[in-house]
């Protein structure tokens, strides 16, 4: 199979790293179908791509928290192409909102809180989780992913190639708690998340409730929740986990996560056009295959 008649999606690409990953598959010959949740947003990014000359780029509206969304683009790519190759789940939600009072009382100005120009002693000060903030993030970044790769995977399986890349997060790995900051500080949770023969996207489920509970309860930090971006985190933590429940099961298919760097896209176009046989459930720290 040449790329030319490869087709993919990607979640959340009206903008930031999923606009330049539909940019780039399309540059590789790839058909792609960008989504976005917003019909106008999504349909000016792709006439910005077409007007560009990537003839071969099509919008269809996708918000990955509505299930009926979901089965009209799986219609969609059924009857346009009756299969998919890549789904690159790129969608995502911080699970912060500023605390105005505190903006406030320091006289800072929110454009001075973008991502890169604050540290995250100073991010932790300034964005609060609240429980709305937490559960639209987990909706987004963990059951977004699960419920459009569900309803894809049967696209996916018509493909002789298939390909699923999750866009992760550096926040979501395990075992880098040897040199930063413990991103899940109770030790039997970071267990039971690490235990792939045993783990089951019911118990990631399980997890994630827990998670909403002790948030409800005010009681993340002594129950050994991570603190620093802790729905962001744990929204990442429970998708890495998901990739390698998903890997274990179709072993046909490569199914990775990625932590894209900081504005990077270029990894998640190497997941996606990996050669057959290539990695599967790894979990990618950029270029760098680390432990999860
Ligand atoms: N940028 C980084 O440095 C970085 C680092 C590590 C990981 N990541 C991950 O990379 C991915 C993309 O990040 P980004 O920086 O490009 O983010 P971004 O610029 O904020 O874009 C996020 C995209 O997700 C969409 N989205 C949010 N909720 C959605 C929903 N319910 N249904 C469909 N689409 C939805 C947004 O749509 P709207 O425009 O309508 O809001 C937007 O298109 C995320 O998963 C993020 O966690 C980013």
């Amino acid at each position: 199979m040449g790329d030319a008649c490869k087709y993919a999606v990607v979640t959340g690409a009206n903008k930031g790293i999923g606009f330049e990953t539909i940019k780039q598959l399309a540059n590789s010959g790839v058909t792609v179908v960008l989504t976005a949740r917003d019909e106008k947003r999504g349909t000016e990014a792709t006439s910005l791509l077409n007007e560009q000359g990537f003839s071969n780029v099509v919008f269809h509206q996708l918000d990955v928290q509505d299930a009926q969304s979901i089965e009209s683009l799986a219609k969609f790519v059924q009857t346009q192409y009756g299969r998919l190759d890549i789904l690159v789940n790129n969608a995502g939600a911080s699970g912060m909102v500023p605390d105005e009072d505190v903006l406030r009382a320091i006289n800072m100005d929110l454009v001075d809180w973008l991502p890169g120009r604050k540290t995250f002693d100073d991010i932790r000060v300034v964005m609060k989780t609240t429980y709305e903030s937490a559960k639209l993030c987990l909706d987004t970044n963990y059951h977004g992913v699960e419920n459009v790769t569900e309803v894809l995977l049967p696209l996916l399986q018509n493909s002789p190639s298939p390909r699923i890349v999750n866009v992760s997060s550096r926040r979501g790995a395990l075992n880098i708690s040897k040199t930063i900051i413990l991103r899940m500080p109770n030790e039997e949770r970071r267990k039971e998340l690490g235990d792939i023969e045993n783990l089951t996207e019911y118990k990631i489920d399980e997890i994630l409730q827990n998670f909403l509970h002790d948030l409800k309860q005010d009681s993340l930090e002594v129950n050994g929740w991570q603190m620093m971006l802790p729905a962001y985190s744990i929204s990442k933590l429970s998708l890495n986990a998901y990739t390698r429940v998903l890997a274990r099961k179709y072993l046909k298919m490569c199914i990775n996560c990625v932590h894209p760097g900081i504005s990077d896209c270029s990894l998640s176009l190497f997941c996606a056009l990996l050669p057959d046989g290539g990695p599967t459930g790894c979990y990618f720290d950029r270029t760098v295959v680390f432990e999860f």
